[in-house]
C-alpha cells in the first residue's frame, strides 16, 4: 500500500488539539442574524461581521435575485476577458462617488484586494512598513511582492517614522496600516501616519475592512472619519462585512484603479463576481445612503454592550470600535469560555493564535445594529454567569 506523503498533516492536527488550538467550523442552519441557529442550538450571534444586518436585509435580497433574473448566476469570466458587466462597472462608479475618489475598483474579496494591490504595486527595489497587527492579506501581498518588509510595533508612530527616515528616498515606501483592526477592535494610527507620509514622501495605504459602513459618515470609513480625504492614495473597503455580501475594492486615484486592472493578479486571474453580488453590492450602498439610522443604532448597542462587559470586570483591551474582544490569554480557556458561552445560548468564538499572539487568546464579540436590547443583555448575563464559573473574572 502506498504511504500517505501527507501523515504529518494529522500530526499537526493532534498538537493543534493538545494546545487548544483545533476549530471545529460552526454550521449556520439558516440566515446569518443577530439570533439564530448555529449546529442546531439558537443562539444570540455575537461572531459575525454582519454590522448593519444587511446579509438579509430586503432591498439587497430582492436586487440579488432580480438581478439574477435578469443576467443569470454567474459572470462567466475574468474581468479583463468577457467577463465585466455593466453591473460591475455600474458598482465601480457608485463606490467611488461614495468614497469621494475618482475611480474604484472591485475584487471578489477584501483579501484580494488587500493581496493583490500591495504585490502589484510595490517590486523588490521597494520597501514596506507596516504596522505588526496588519490583516493576513496585506502581509501576503507584502511578500508576493517581493518589496522589503519592514514592521513597526502596533500603532507606534515614532517607530514608524524613524524606519523610514532611514530608507532611500529613491525607492518607493509604502506606509500602510489597518483602519480598524480586526482582533482588538482599535483604529489604526491613520492621521498620525499620513504626516509621516507627507513628510518623507511615502505611499499611503489603508485597510478599511472593517470601518467601511461603520466609522465615517454614512459608513464611508476611517478617512472621512479623521477628514483625510486627499492623503490617503490607496484606500481599501470591504463589501464582505458591514456592506452584507462579498468582494472588496480599491479606491484611489484613475491611474492607480486602471494599473490595478492592468496589473493586479486576482483581477486578471480569477472570475468577477455574480451579477446578484454586484446588484447587492450596489443596493447596499443605496441602503447605507437612506438609512444611517442603522449606523446609530450599530453604535448605540455597541455602547450598551460594551460597558456592560466593562462592568462585569471584564479585560475588554483597547477597542474603539463594535469588535470588542474578552482577552483572557490561555487558548484552552478561551475556547472553554466560547463553548460554555455557547451551552448556555450565546456564539462568541474563541480565537488563538496564530489569529492573535499566543498569550492573547480571547473570545471576541461583535454586535450589530440588529440585536435588541433583550438579546443583548441576555448575552451579558451569560457572561456573567460563565466568566464567574470559569474565573475569568
Ligand atoms: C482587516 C481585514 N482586511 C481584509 C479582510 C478580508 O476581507 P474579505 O473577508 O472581504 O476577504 C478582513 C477579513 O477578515 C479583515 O479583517
Amino acid at each position: 500500500m502506498r504511504a500517505d506523503p501527507l501523515h504529518y498533516l494529522s500530526d499537526e492536527l493532534h498538537l493543534l488539539k493538545e494546545q487548544g488550538l483545533y476549530r471545529r467550523l460552526r454550521v449556520l442552519d439558516g440566515e446569518q442574524k443577530a439570533h439564530t441557529s448555529f449546529d442546531h442550538r439558537s443562539v444570540v450571534n455575537l461572531s459575525s461581521n454582519n454590522y448593519l444586518g444587511l446579509t438579509t436585509h430586503p432591498k439587497l435580497r430582492d436586487a440579488a435575485l432580480e438581478a439574477t433574473r435578469t443576467f443569470g448566476v454567474g459572470s462567466g469570466s475574468v474581468r479583463t476577458i468577457a467577463g465585466t458587466m455593466d453591473l460591475h462597472m455600474q458598482l465601480e462608479r457608485r463606490l467611488a462617488q461614495f468614497k469621494r475618489t475618482e475611480a474604484t475598483v472591485v475584487f471578489q474579496s477584501g483579501f484580494a484586494a488587500n493581496a493583490g494591490t500591495v504585490s502589484s504595486v510595490l517590486g523588490k527595489e521597494d520597501f514596506i512598513v507596516s504596522d505588526e497587527l496588519n490583516h493576513a492579506s496585506i502581509i501576503d501581498g507584502a511578500r508576493l511582492s517581493r518589496a522589503t518588509i519592514k514592521v513597526f510595533p502596533h500603532r507606534d508612530v515614532n517607530a514608524a517614522r524613524a524606519i523610514v527616515k532611514e530608507l532611500p528616498r529613491d525607492r518607493r515606501r509604502l506606509l500602510i496600516t489597518d483602519g480598524v483592526f480586526s482582533m482588538d477592535g482599535d483604529l489604526g494610527a491613520i492621521p498620525e501616519l499620513c504626516d509621516v507620509a507627507d513628510e518623507f514622501g511615502c505611499i499611503m495605504m489603508v485597510d478599511d475592512a472593517h470601518a467601511s459602513g461603520v466609522f465615517g459618515s454614512n459608513g464611508r470609513g476611517t478617512i472621512d472619519h479623521f477628514g483625510l480625504h486627499g492623503r490617503v492614495d490607496i484606500q481599501v473597503g470591504t463589501l464582505s462585512k458591514a456592506i452584507g455580501v462579498l468582494g472588496g475594492y480599491v479606491a484611489g486615484s484613475r491611474a492607480l484603479i486602471e494599473f490595478l486592472y492592468h496589473r493586479a493578479r486576482p483581477f486578471l486571474f480569477s472570475t468577477s463576481h455574480p451579477p446578484a453580488v454586484a446588484a447587492a453590492c450596489l443596493a447596499a450602498v443605496d441602503v447605507l445612503e437612506s438609512e444611517p439610522q442603522l449606523i446609530e443604532q450599530l453604535w448605540e448597542n455597541t455602547r450598551f454592550f460594551k460597558s456592560g462587559l466593562q462592568a462585569l470586570g471584564f479585560n475588554t483591551g483597547i477597542s474603539e470600535s463594535p469588535i470588542t474582544p474578552v482577552i483572557v490569554g490561555d487558548a484552552l480557556l478561551a475556547m472553554k469560555l466560547s463553548d460554555a458561552l455557547f451551552q448556555e445560548g450565546v456564539f462568541a468564538q474563541g480565537i488563538g493564535f496564530p489569529t492573535v499572539a499566543r498569550d492573547k487568546a480571547r473570545v471576541r464579540t461583535i454586535v450589530t445594529a440588529t440585536h435588541t436590547r433583550d438579546e443583548l443583555q441576555f448575552a451579558l448575563d451569560c457572561f456573567a454567569k460563565v466568566g464567574r464559573s470559569l474565573g475569568v473574572i
